[in-house]
């Protein structure tokens, strides 16, 4: 039971579940202000041990633990969350176009199952209000990885979505250290068939011609759902591999709805589960990758993160990087820390000096390399 568990959750879940983050990141952006503050968090919050930095596309990590897309939508307190020790932040997602979501409610809380449904449709300020924020984090002195979500708008039709995603990238890509393509959030229509091998062909194709054009060294990373097959994962491996995309985000929220059992009123809402009981099929997804790719495709594991012990879980499936939601919105601001402590114990257990050290370690046995690994991915060194 920690301080935030016992105290503060109760009051928190008094409160309509949007209004409760917007309180919360209200509270974040004033501590960013007042003297000290940032420093007051970081001393609070931030948990450092050297041995938990990574190098991955390219990029210094100072822990593997980010924050997941959709939690700070515009961009909004990237200092702020930086204090709070996260290894990287990924914003957004962004639309071309600022966009009101999905109507209310939208955010739904499943306590019993340390779990929410959400179907907010990607409510953002547009890539303009984005492109400013990001300037100003860098100016206050942001130096941790920020990643840029993008997505298509929702009134764009999907023929023109291509459109959509190359213009983000032309536009905020001064401010961003990689892009992840969300083609997999279920609450914009028609956005998740784009992860069907012709679709994103044409779609990854197009933003790599981009990249080459407006930021060679900028990594483009693509995030899936969980609902894949693993039929349609291994296409998806191939249209990425092919294309020259530097990694793979897995995953986002599901539509299914197993491994649920508290309140059966809330199953049957429509939108994305996240949390608790998406942690085992993301992970073997991540296997899956890490398997089909030998691990020389860098992943970041996503979904039902809450400890050090579901983290370990997926680094050992095959991810790099992590990411955090829901989790923080069950275990509160000493997530992070409380994830990269236990991380550091783990080290010391397992008996080796860094987290890359056991990356891809439960992979069991590796199948026979199925899918072609261009020059631009290189093979990790082998790791004792
Ligand atoms: C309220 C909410 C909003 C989200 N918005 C986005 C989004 O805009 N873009 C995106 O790629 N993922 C979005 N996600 C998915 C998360 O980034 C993450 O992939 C998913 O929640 C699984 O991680 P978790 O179990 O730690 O929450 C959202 C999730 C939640 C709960």
């Amino acid at each position: 039971m920690t301080l935030y568990s016992q105290l503060a959750l109760p009051l928190v879940f008094r409160l309509e579940p949007e209004r409760a983050h917007s309180i919360a990141m209200g509270g974040l952006m004033l501590a960013g202000k007042v003297p000290l503050g940032l420093r007051l968090l970081s001393a609070c919050l931030n948990y450092h041990d050297a041995r938990l930095e990574t190098e991955v596309l390219g990029m210094s990590f100072r822990n593997p633990v980010g924050l997941a897309a959709g939690y700070d939508k515009d961009a909004t307190a990237v200092p702020e969350l930086a204090a709070m020790g996260f290894g990287h932040i990924e914003v957004g997602t962004v639309s071309p176009l600022p966009q009101a979501g999905n109507p209310f409610p939208r955010l739904f809380r499943l306590p019993e199952d340390q779990a929410v449904i959400n179907r907010m449709g990607f409510p953002n300020g547009g890539s303009d209000a984005m492109l400013a924020r990001l300037r100003r984090a860098r100016e206050r002195g942001v130096r941790l990885p920020v990643g840029v979500s993008i997505g298509k708008g929702r009134d764009t039709p999907i023929e023109s979505a291509v459109g959509d995603y190359c213009r983000l990238l032309r536009e905020l890509h001064p401010y961003a250290d990689y892009f992840a393509v969300n083609v997999s959030s279920p609450n914009t229509p028609g956005l998740c068939g784009l992860q069907a091998k012709v679709a994103l062909l044409q779609l990854l194709g197009e933003l790599a011609q981009v990249r080459e054009a407006a930021c060679p060294g900028t990594p483009l990373l693509v995030k899936i759902a969980p609902d894949l097959s693993f039929r349609e994962v291994d296409d998806v491996l191939d249209v990425i591999i092919s294309c020259g995309i530097d990694g793979i985000i897995a995953t986002n929220t599901t539509v299914g709805r197993d491994g649920l059992n508290g309140r059966r009123s809330l199953w049957s809402m429509s939108g994305g589960l996240s949390g608790a009981p998406l942690r085992g099929t993301a992970t073997e997804v991540i296997r899956h990758i890490y398997r089909q790719t030998q691990g020389c495709l860098p992943i970041v594991g996503v979904g039902g993160v809450n400890s050090a012990e579901t983290a370990l879980e997926k680094i050992q499936a095959g991810a790099s990087l992590l990411q955090v939601f829901t989790g923080l919105i069950y275990q509160g601001p000493g997530l992070v820390g409380l994830i990269n402590r236990g991380l550091a114990r783990k080290l010391d257990e397992f008996g080796v000096s860094n987290l890359a050290q056991l990356v891809g370690t439960s992979r069991g046995r590796i199948k026979r390399r199925r899918v072609h690994l261009p020059g631009r991915i290189r093979a990790p060194d082998p790791v004792g």
